[in-house]
């Protein structure tokens, strides 16, 4: 159906040996977006508005009659000059005293949704507790969305709101220790915008959940490479198409790393990176062959391993979990409770890890 590869339906290790080689590449070759056939372009036009009228109206609905409850709601919500039309959502640590003069550390929140549905809202509870548990502002951002503004669109909304953000003086916010992070596609977005160069040097560190980070692969190519079987069906498997029709624009270069991050130099991503992966999700090869990478794990016999640290760089896979975990999204686990249990331990990792990362170097270190 998609042909914009030279590789066929590769085997696992083939595929893991051939991106590992492509991400080593000093500068890849450019592989710019093939037009597709009139039918594949009608049926993922189709779909995808069919997919964001959906959205959209299960938020408005949302909205009017299931107000959030009281205990997930932001504190603030402010909108910035530079994108009037996109509410910034704010949180505060449940400690923090208004008249204290103390600066917070700052946490960037990037909700996921294909860059084409979903609004800063469905991240409302992970905020509210994210705060809590670190300590930290947590400001959620929103961004415009696929087909109506591709990529890179949503990368220059959430550099130029951060930039306001970090301007704006009636926020307690200790610059010195600022980190981003998100989920799918908004995992994508922390590491895409965090390249811009007047962000380069400010954003610290980056924990993104389950991103994409490869838009080199097609789907097909990724559903073929999965390290995995017997798993429910991926989450992305009959989305993905549609997504990256809305998302990259024809002509486009998918190896342009502000589009696919795992050809981003190391010196160009924010210096500390933790990256979540879902054991049941074509996109967890990506991830993780990007994050060994990263860590200087890098040899053709190095395994792929489930979980490390190394230097400024940590991966864990989520066993048992399918991409959109974290917020009950996806098959995978039936049983609810533990996919929460694998939750709250993988936030408690990132936030120690964030506590030796960001927090602790008070004094802009
Ligand atoms: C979020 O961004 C989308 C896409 O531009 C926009 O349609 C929507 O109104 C925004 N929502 C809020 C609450 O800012």
């Amino acid at each position: 159906m998609w042909n914009i590869s030279d590789e066929v339906k590769p085997s696992n290790r083939a595929h893991v040996q051939s991106l590992k080689r492509k991400i080593a590449a000093a500068c890849p070759p450019v592989l710019p977006k093939k037009r597709l056939s009139v039918i594949h372009r009608l049926n993922c036009f189709l779909q995808l508005w069919l997919l964001k009228i959906i959205a959209a109206t299960y938020f408005f609905v949302r909205r009017l009659f299931i107000n959030s409850p009281f205990a997930i709601r932001p504190t603030l919500v402010k909108r910035y000059t530079c994108r009037l039309t996109l509410e910034v959502r704010i949180f505060f640590p449940p400690d923090y005293e208004g008249n204290s003069r103390s600066l917070l550390p700052l946490y960037f929140n990037i909700h996921g949704g294909g860059f084409a549905v979903c609004d800063a809202q469905i991240d409302d509870r992970f905020c509210t507790s994210w705060a809590k548990r670190t300590g930290m502002l947590v400001v959620s951002l929103n961004y415009t969305k696929a087909p109506l503004n591709p990529f890179p669109a949503a990368s220059y909304d959430i550099a130029a709101v951060i930039k306001e953000v970090l301007e704006d003086a009636s926020l307690p916010v200790d610059k010195s220790r600022v980190a981003i992070g998100g989920f799918s596609a908004g995992g994508n977005l922390a590491l895409s915008a965090t390249q811009l160069p007047w962000l380069k040097g400010i954003i610290k560190a980056a924990v993104v959940y389950y991103p994409i980070v490869d838009f080199s692969h097609p789907p097909d190519v990724k559903l073929a490479a999965k390290p995995y079987t017997n798993s429910p069906p991926d989450t992305l498997e009959k989305s993905s198409w549609i997504f990256d029709w809305g998302y990259v624009s024809n002509g486009q270069n998918r190896r342009d790393p502000l589009l696919s991050p795992c050809y981003a130099k190391r010196e160009d991503l924010p210096p500390w990176i933790y990256m979540v992966g879902a054991e049941w999700d074509m996109l967890r090869l990506e991830a993780q062959v990007m994050i060994h990478h990263l860590a200087g794990l890098v040899n053709e016999e190095d395994p792929m391993v489930d979980a490390f640290e190394k230097g400024n760089y940590k991966w864990t896979v989520a066993k048992g979990c399918s991409h959109g975990f974290t917020h009950d999204l996806g098959g995978g686990s039936p049983d609810i409770q533990k996919r929460r249990q694998t939750c709250e331990m993988i936030y408690q990792e990132a936030y120690e890890w964030l506590e030796r990362s960001v927090l602790g170097c008070q004094d802009g270190k």
